[in-house]
């Protein structure tokens, strides 16, 4: 039941936010903190690639001794309409249930007030969350309380490196600056909608590569927003379901394993067979809460995304 929502809550406090914006030379202060709120909390550097990007700023607020927020607006998709994401909100444990979530949050929707609709997490290319885990039950009560919806729900899969020992390595290598013009193109060409996590994923070192006489096959990118994640995994049109994204991932995983990893979290999984075929469970699960703030575009409501990642084919 989407309808149109005003994006304060009568409980909150109205007018401008009290809370300050910071600047990432907090960064290592907001560590802290998801380090004493998180179980797995990002580090500064994962929080730095995610809520500071050059490319991709988010308006982060708060008191990292207390709590913190961060939004970003995207203008995506042929229909225009600006999309709101609250990339993180988090309060310190010490200072939970004294309504500086709802204060955080309503800082937050103030600083979306010109999106249609407002996303908590999912918020790619930089994310740190594919959405709400289902563990995090103050976070689904405080956005059930401000008519947050459940729209869809992610998955992340663990594997287990330990076992494979059979895998062919020869599928992929590790892209390099060489690559770098082609790989741009066949991005655009095919899978524009990952671009930037594939190029910051070169720019790592953390890509690999498959090839055949044609150029690339298929690509899989690891360590790009947060350390351990794996993804995303794509080949080129004409391969899939030809076995080419089993050949890549194959390769990648074989390459982590000898480089002393013993396990690897594919995140915000779209199509899950690939890497059950590996071994992969589900590990976590995110519900994608979102609040629509305006009537839906004729045009669409910005699914473009949704479907490039549902369109995912790996093997
Ligand atoms: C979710 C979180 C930000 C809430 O912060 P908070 O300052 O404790 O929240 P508030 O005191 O403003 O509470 C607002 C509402 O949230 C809900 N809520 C918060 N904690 C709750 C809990 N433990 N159980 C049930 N509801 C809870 C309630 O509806 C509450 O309203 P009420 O106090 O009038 O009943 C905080 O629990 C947190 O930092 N959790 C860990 C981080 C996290 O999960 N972030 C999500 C990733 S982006």
């Amino acid at each position: 039941m989407e309808g149109t929502a005003t994006a304060v809550s009568h409980e909150a406090p109205l007018g401008r936010t009290p809370h300050p914006v910071l600047e990432a030379d907090r960064v290592d202060e907001i560590a802290d903190l998801c380090d004493r709120a998180f179980s797995e909390p990002p580090g500064a550097e994962e929080l730095l690639g995610c809520l500071f990007a050059d490319d991709e700023p988010a308006c982060v607020r708060g008191d990292p001794q207390v709590g913190v927020v961060a939004t970003a607006l995207q203008d995506r998709g042929p229909d225009g309409e600006r999309r709101g994401f609250v990339k993180l909100l988090v309060v310190d444990p010490a200072h939970q249930r004294n309504g500086h979530g709802r204060s955080l949050l309503v800082a937050a929707e103030q600083d979306l007030a010109g999106a249609s609709t407002i996303t908590i997490g999912a918020d790619a290319p930089y994310y740190l969350f594919p959405g709400v885990s289902v563990a995090w039950t103050p976070m689904q009560c405080l956005l059930e309380r401000y008519h947050y919806e459940r729209a869809e729900v992610n998955f992340d899969m663990a594997i287990d490196l330990d076992p494979l020992d059979g895998l062919r390595s020869d599928g992929a290598r590790l892209a390099t600056e060489a690559d770098r013009s082609r790989l741009v193109a066949f991005m655009d060409a095919h899978w524009c909608f990952w671009k930037k996590e594939v190029m910051k994923a070169l720019d790592r070192s953390t890509l690999f590569l498959g090839e055949d006489d044609e150029g690339i096959t298929g690509f899989c990118a690891v360590d790009v927003n947060r350390y351990g994640l794996l993804g995303p995994v794509a080949v080129r049109p004409d391969l899939m379901g030809k076995g080419a994204g089993a050949r890549v991932l194959d390769a990648a995983l074989a390459h982590l394993r000898q480089h002393g990893r013993h396990e690897v979290r594919v995140s915000w999984v779209s199509v899950m067979s690939p890497y059950a075929r590996v071994g992969a469970t589900i590990i976590e699960t995110y519900i994608m809460y979102r609040k629509r703030l305006t009537a839906p575009s004729l045009a669409g409501s910005g699914g473009a995304e949704a479907i490039a990642r549902n369109s995912e084919r790996i093997a």
